[in-house]
């Protein structure tokens, strides 16, 4: 591409080359900024910053497109299954029936967690949030294994990692929530699919034969698709960041858990059914929360609503909510908070304030409805979000060690107090 940018500064011209993608998106390319005029740029929250370039998901804001390496969600969420998106996303493309199967086979091979591990989850607070397990334990990994610390090592001991990684998380899930509850923890049954397996070791018993609800198992696979990736937000660049250091993978997930945690990236889910909660206690009056989530004075925020990318639909939110209909009329369960929740868009929609600023539902507005349905309490609700998005967190990692990305380091403009000397405590004031 010979297309040029220009900026003029103290009266003299720069020239920056253009980068432009595959699908027609372009950026200045500003690498040789700071070396030719001294300048940096000032961005935050990196709403205009593209950190690096990606081959993995594209995402169409204004379109509502997502594609993971090239394939529709909507069509992978309707015929693929989770472990056959995590390899696409892994590899680039999908399995053939041999790849799927052996990719299969290495997966569940991993699946059981070191029994030394379960002494840990003794010593957490009964009531501890099993976000802050799951992110403490994932790390811990790194102290079991510790042939994965160096990200270079042989291809052969990275692709392990990624096995453990991808076999374990569901393994760890389950056992947290068990420990919540105070039952014994289910080992994972290998003769299961990898879905069917974790709602095994989530709502078995060892005192009786579990049998899969396969409505349950083809929800949880299609929740599991759609959160698979997302290309750079928050947590997947937190995982980047880390990763950049050339910090073990276990370490660099176990950040991307702890940012996906925050109330306004993936804790929304649990925020959005707390807050549906909270309006039908209060007598459901919508009017008054929409109002609530205008007032600038008001803290409060209408969870599942808004997105950086998306200024038109999320297309995963899209999708959860037509299964939302489907599962909960399979299931024979009427949610109310599913009606309060679909009452709250219409009036959100109507009203200029959330028109002006092209809010509309996300992928948590509705998911968390699909996860009660199914007997996932709402506490574990990230939980699921981040078993989704751990292909996808670790696809991130691997494409930016494998294109030997150098270690991230943001610059600043500083705002502080000037040089000025040192005064002995006895002589300030
Ligand atoms: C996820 O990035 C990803 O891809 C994330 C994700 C993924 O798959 O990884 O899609 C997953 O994190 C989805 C988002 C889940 N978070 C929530 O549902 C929390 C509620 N939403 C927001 O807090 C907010 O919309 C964000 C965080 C999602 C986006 O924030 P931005 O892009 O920084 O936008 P902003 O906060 O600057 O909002 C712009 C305006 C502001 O009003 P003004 O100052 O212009 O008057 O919109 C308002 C905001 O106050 N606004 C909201 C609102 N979201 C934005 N007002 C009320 N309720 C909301 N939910």
């Amino acid at each position: 591409m010979s297309e040029k940018a220009t900026i003029t500064l103290d009266g003299q011209t720069y020239e920056f080359p253009i980068v432009e993608g595959t699908e027609g998106e372009k950026a200045i390319d500003i690498s040789s900024l700071r070396a030719e005029t001294g300048y940096i740029t000032l961005d935050f929250g990196y709403k205009n910053t593209g950190a690096t370039t990606s081959s993995i998901t594209f995402l169409d804001g204004e379109a509502g497109i997502l594609h993971y390496r090239g394939y529709p969600i909507e069509q992978l969420a309707e015929q693929a299954s989770f472990l056959e998106v995590a390899y696409l996303l892994l590899n680039g493309e999908l399995p053939n029936a041999k790849q799927l199967q052996e990719f299969e086979g290495n997966i569940r091979y991993h699946s059981l967690v070191h029994e030394d591990m379960k002494r840990f989850f003794e010593f957490y607070p009964s009531n501890a949030h099993p976000m802050g397990i799951l992110a403490a334990m994932v790390n811990s990994f790194s102290t079991f294994y510790p042939k994965s610390q160096d990200p270079n090592r042989s291809i052969k001991d990275v692709e392990r990692t990624i096995f453990r990684l991808i076999a374990k998380m569901p393994t760890l899930a389950a056992i947290s929530y068990k420990n919540n509850l105070g039952h014994p923890y289910m080992y994972p049954n290998n003769r299961l699919g990898y879905v069917e397996n974790f709602i095994h070791m989530m709502f078995g018993l060892p005192t009786e034969d579990y049998e899969v609800d396969p409505v349950v198992a083809d929800a949880l696979n299609k929740l599991l698709i759609l959160h698979a990736d997302h290309e750079q937000n928050c947590s997947a660049s937190t995982v980047r960041i880390v990763g950049s250091s050339q910090a073990n993978l276990y370490s660099s997930i176990s950040a991307g858990i702890a940012a996906l945690w925050g109330p306004l990236h993936g804790g929304a889910n649990q925020e959005v059914i707390e807050m549906l909660e909270a309006i039908r206690n209060d007598g459901s009056d919508l009017e008054k929360w929409v109002n609530k989530a205008k007032d600038k004075n008001d803290p409060f925020r209408l969870f599942g609503f808004g997105h950086r990318v998306y200024k038109n639909f999320d297309p995963r939110a899209r999708i959860i909510k037509k299964s939302c209909d489907d599962i909960l009329k399979k299931m024979g369960i009427n949610d109310p908070v599913l009606d309060i929740a679909k009452q709250l868009e219409e009036i959100a929609l109507r009203d200029d304030y959330f028109i002006e600023r092209k809010l509309y539902p996300n992928v948590d507005f509705y998911s968390g409805i699909i996860y009660r349905a199914i007997g996932i309490p709402t506490r574990m609700f990230t939980v699921m979000f981040a078993l989704g998005r751990l292909p996808g967190w670790i696809a991130q990692w691997k494409e930016m060690v494998e294109n030997k990305e150098p270690i991230g380091r943001p610059r600043q403009i500083y705002t502080g107090a000037t040089k000025r000397d040192y005064v002995p405590v006895k002589d300030r004031k």
